[in-house]
């Protein structure tokens, strides 16, 4: 049994495993450039985020209705529930779809229908998060958020993702005032590809709560001791950070040595259907390049839960946190 765990850093459409994606095609009469899934999965092989992004937003010409949303989410809640996932908060892309003219709420109407029945049926509290693709401008998901102003009760907060470099946080100062007037919660990609700086200004302008990715934080000492006195969450992705090449090998990660530093560290499976493992897998991968101790992966576990949004529901994060507490790890 894996150990129960929350998921932080999850876009959705990254979860878009092939035979899912030839079924859509199929389903909804889309021609992708690929023969079969064999030869999609040989089209895995990235040099970087960008690499990766291409054939990210390519594939998501599958998904056209409501229908199809849902089936992308159930099935990714049905292996979450297999990975020991107990709570996910899940990102979607909406930009990336109203420029296929897909309604913004085609997308969380038709996400909505999975996660209203997770709890039910695979025991996993969900919230969503709204990205804003930082290549895209300023002004772009200002609209964006009007857009999904009918949508606000079923979204938690605003993230923000895409390539990085050359897209700083400060560029959405505005929309994330907007947010947060709203009541939204904040989060950023930050430190990815990009430096450490815009880690820094992700919480300076843009004022998030957890920073997504954070790998290269600790390039910066005073960051990282910002970082650790005001136990600011990351939510590193290990095994996506090797396929985007952002490190040479899992050994080389710096997961343990940020642990070590104090950072509240947390891993997540970014876009699993792409990188090769979804969040236990993960912990799995982890804990054997880096010989993790039992000890941090119950801290990784614990610090998911305590990273969560879950402020509004009674008793949830308690009941989840001695869950973690009674794990006991088996031999195997
Ligand atoms: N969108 C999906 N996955 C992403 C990642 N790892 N970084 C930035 N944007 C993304
Ligand atoms: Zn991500």
């Amino acid at each position: 049994m894996p150990i129960p765990k929350a998921e932080l850093h999850l876009h959705i459409e990254g979860t878009l495993e092939p035979e899912l994606a030839f079924e859509l095609a199929a389903r909804n009469g889309v021609r992708l450039p690929y023969a079969d899934t064999e030869e999609l999965r040989k089209a895995y092989l990235f040099d970087d985020l960008q690499s990766f992004l291409d054939l990210y937003y390519s594939l998501m010409a599958v998904l056209r209705t409501e229908d199809d949303f849902e089936a992308l989410a159930e099935a990714y809640l049905a292996r979450a529930a297999a990975q020991g996932v107990r709570h996910a908060e899940i990102f979607f892309d909406p930009q990336a779809h109203t420029a296929r003219g897909v309604s913004i709420g085609t997308v969380v109407e038709g996400l909505g229908r999975a996660l209203d029945r997770s709890r039910e049926r695979h025991g996993i509290s969900t919230r969503l998060i709204l990205c804003f693709l930082r290549d895209q401008s300023a002004e772009s998901a200002l609209a964006t958020l009007d857009a999904a102003r009918p949508y606000l009760h079923r979204i938690v907060g605003i993230g923000l993702d895409s390539a990085e470099v050359g897209h700083p946080p400060a560029k959405f100062r505005e929309v994330y005032a907007v947010a947060s007037a709203l009541g939204l919660r904040k989060v950023a990609h930050a430190g990815e590809e990009g430096p450490p700086s815009y880690i820094t200004e992700a919480l300076d302008v843009l004022g998030v709560e957890r920073i997504d990715h954070g790998l290269r934080a600790l390039e910066d000492p005073e960051l990282v001791a910002r970082l650790v006195r005001d136990r600011v969450p990351l939510t590193l992705c290990p095994l996506s950070n090797v396929r985007l090449r952002a490190v040479d090998v899992l050994e080389a990660h710096p997961l343990g040595r940020m642990m070590d530093a104090g950072l509240m560290c947390t891993v997540n499976s970014d876009d699993p259907a792409y990188f090769g493992g979804y969040v236990d897998d993960t912990f799995l991968a982890v804990r054997a390049a880096l010989g993790l101790s039992e000890s941090r992966l119950r801290e990784l576990a614990r610090n998911s839960f305590l990273a969560a949004f879950l402020d509004d529901e009674e008793g949830l994060r308690e009941r989840y946190l001695a869950e973690v507490e009674a794990y006991e790890f088996g031999t195997g």
